[in-house]
This record gives structure tokens, C-alpha cells and sequence, in this order.
């Protein structure tokens, strides 16, 4: 599932009409990119999670009847063709969150999708670039451990008061079992400098902890409290996942991910680099 039905007040006004899972990163908007890694991962049911203002993520993966037709001609074949792969990519549902509760509460809306199967929550904000997609490392650790999994990274000190902070004893190579987490610790409150960021893979069990969680830092239902007690009373595997993410949610972090994917562009990347180099010796 993708959460997307937040309102993006940190990249605002670009957010104000628009989606900011559909800001673009070169040439595809965010969510896109999003949807590949799910589908590279071997997910085959995709529900995004949607609200008020974010009809525009529905037609993205939708047909475009019109633009088939004038791109059906000698020399367009390219562009047809990655249209038509977007309205093709995996079996895409939707669901509005009515509210923005928050993240926890979105998580909620994809219960009657999931049933008992364990889900992977990928945040609609966080794009992670990488050969072995952060799905999938997920999976292998719901596999190898059969309990839920998220995707942790070090995070600076500056950084970790706005993420959470976990609990995580080392278990092999690049897994740990976390046993307590915290939402936006206060400074000095954190258990280590290991945040989720952008991955969990949950299990049913979430269900009933997030129907009685209280809303918690903010005023909105945090995943992350539910996500606590499930790690406190069942354990949860921590994923020092290996993949670059960007955080779209912040006017910064968008900008990395628009230089960064430009540089290793195939149409545009030699150009781009010539265009940096000449910018950055005149600063
Ligand atoms: P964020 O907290 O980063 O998104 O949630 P936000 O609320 O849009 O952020 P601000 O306004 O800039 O602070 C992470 C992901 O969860 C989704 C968001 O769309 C984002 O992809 N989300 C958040 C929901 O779907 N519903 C919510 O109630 C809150």
C-alpha cells in the first residue's frame, strides 16, 4: 500500500493544487518510481491511498485514450509505448482517506484490502533508488524471520528529532531486531540514531493496535506508536536497507533527487553534467 493522502506542507505552494507524490523527478513523477520498486519487488496489487485533490495520481496510472491516439504515429512509438506501460504496470486500487489523520490512520484504510496477508507500506514520499529494490529486502526478512520488517538507516542527529528513533540489537549481517521504537524523540530521548525511513513491511497484527492507538506527536495517529507496541510485544526486524533514499516531502530532498537522477539520465545526463560542472565553477 501507498500512502498518499497527505497534505504536503513542507514543499508548499508546489503542493497546493498538486500532489506532491506527483512532484517529478526528470521526467516521472515520484509515486511512479514508487510503483516500479513495488513491481520490481514481485507485488502484483497495488492500493494508493488517496484524498481530496490527488485525483490526478488515478489518471497517471489510468489509459489516456486522446494522447494514445496523437502519439500513434511514425517516431512517437517510445512515448506510446511508456504510456501505455504506466496504465499496465500492476493492478492499481484506491481508496480516499476522508481525513488526514495521519499515517497511521491511512495505514488503517487498507484493511479490508490486506485481509490477513502481511502488506508492505511504502511511503508515497519516499523514493529509494537502488538494484535490489527496498521491497524486496522486506520480504526476504518477513521470509527469514516471519515477522514484520522496516527499512532503518543511520540518521544525523539533526535529523533524528523529526524521525523515529529504534530500539535495534544486531542480529546478522545487515538485520536487527528491534524491540522498542519512538516517534520524534526528544533530544537525548533516542534509543539509537537507526530511523525508519520510507519501508515497513507490517503484518495483520497492526490492525487492532492502530484501532486504539491515540493520536501521538502532531495530533496525528503515528504509525509509529502502533509500529512500537507491535516491536515490544512481538519484535520487529530492522533492514539496514541498501538503496539511496529521497525525501520528497522536503523542498531539499527534492532537489537532490532531481540532480542526482538528472546526472544518470540516459537522454539528458552528459548534457546535464557538462550544464553542473559549468554552473558549479562560477559559485
Ligand atoms: P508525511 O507526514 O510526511 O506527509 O507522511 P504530510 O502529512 O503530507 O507532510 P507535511 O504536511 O509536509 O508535514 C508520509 C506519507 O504518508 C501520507 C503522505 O501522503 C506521505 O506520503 N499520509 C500522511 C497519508 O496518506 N495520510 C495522512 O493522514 C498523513
Amino acid at each position: 500500500m501507498i500512502p498518499a493522502a497527505g497534505l504536503g506542507t513542507r514543499v508548499l505552494p508546489a503542493t497546493k493544487a498538486m500532489p506532491k507524490e506527483m512532484l517529478p523527478i526528470v521526467d516521472k513523477p515520484a509515486i511512479q518510481y514508487i510503483v516500479e520498486e513495488a513491481v520490481r519487488s514481485g507485488i502484483e496489487d497495488i492500493l494508493i491511498i488517496t484524498g481530496r485533490g490527488k485525483g490526478i495520481i488515478e489518471d497517471h496510472f489510468d489509459r489516456a485514450p486522446e494522447l494514445e491516439a496523437a502519439l500513434a504515429k511514425p517516431g512517437k512509438e517510445k512515448a506510446l509505448e511508456e504510456c501505455l506501460g504506466i496504465a499496465g504496470l500492476a493492478n492499481i486500487f484506491f481508496v480516499r482517506q476522508k481525513q488526514t489523520l495521519g499515517l497511521g490512520h491511512a495505514v488503517l484504510m487498507a484493511k479490508p484490502f490486506t485481509g490477513s496477508d502481511p502488506f508492505v507500506v511504502l511511503y508515497g514520499d519516499d523514493v529509494i533508488m537502488g538494484e535490489d529494490p527496498c521491497a524486496a529486502q522486506l520480504c526476504r526478512a518477513y521470509e527469514a524471520y516471519g515477522r514484520a520488517a522496516v527499512g532503518i538507516k543511520e540518521v544525523s542527529a539533526e535529523d533524528i528529532v523529526r524521525y523515529s528513533s529504534m530500539k535495534a540489537a544486531p542480529i546478522r549481517d545487515n538485520h536487527y531486531l528491534i524491540d522498542d521504537m519512538i516517534e520524534k524523540p526528544a533530544p537525548g530521548r533516542e534509543f539509537s540514531m537507526f530511523s525508519i525511513l520510507g519501508r515497513c513491511l507490517l503484518t495483520a497484527d497492526i490492525y487492532p493496535i492502530l484501532e486504539h492507538t491515540k493520536p501521538g506527536a502532531g495530533g496525528e495517529i503515528q504509525l509509529t506508536d502502533a509500529m512500537a507496541e507491535l516491536a515490544r510485544t512481538a519484535g520487529v526486524t530492522g533492514v539496514d536497507f541498501t538503496g539511496k533514499r529521497y525525501d520528497m516531502g522536503n523542498k531539499l530532498g527534492v532537489m537532490q533527487a532531481q540532480v542526482e537522477t538528472a546526472l544518470a539520465h540516459p537522454e539528458i545526463g552528459p548534457a546535464f553534467r557538462a550544464y553542473l560542472k559549468g554552473l558549479a565553477g562560477s559559485l
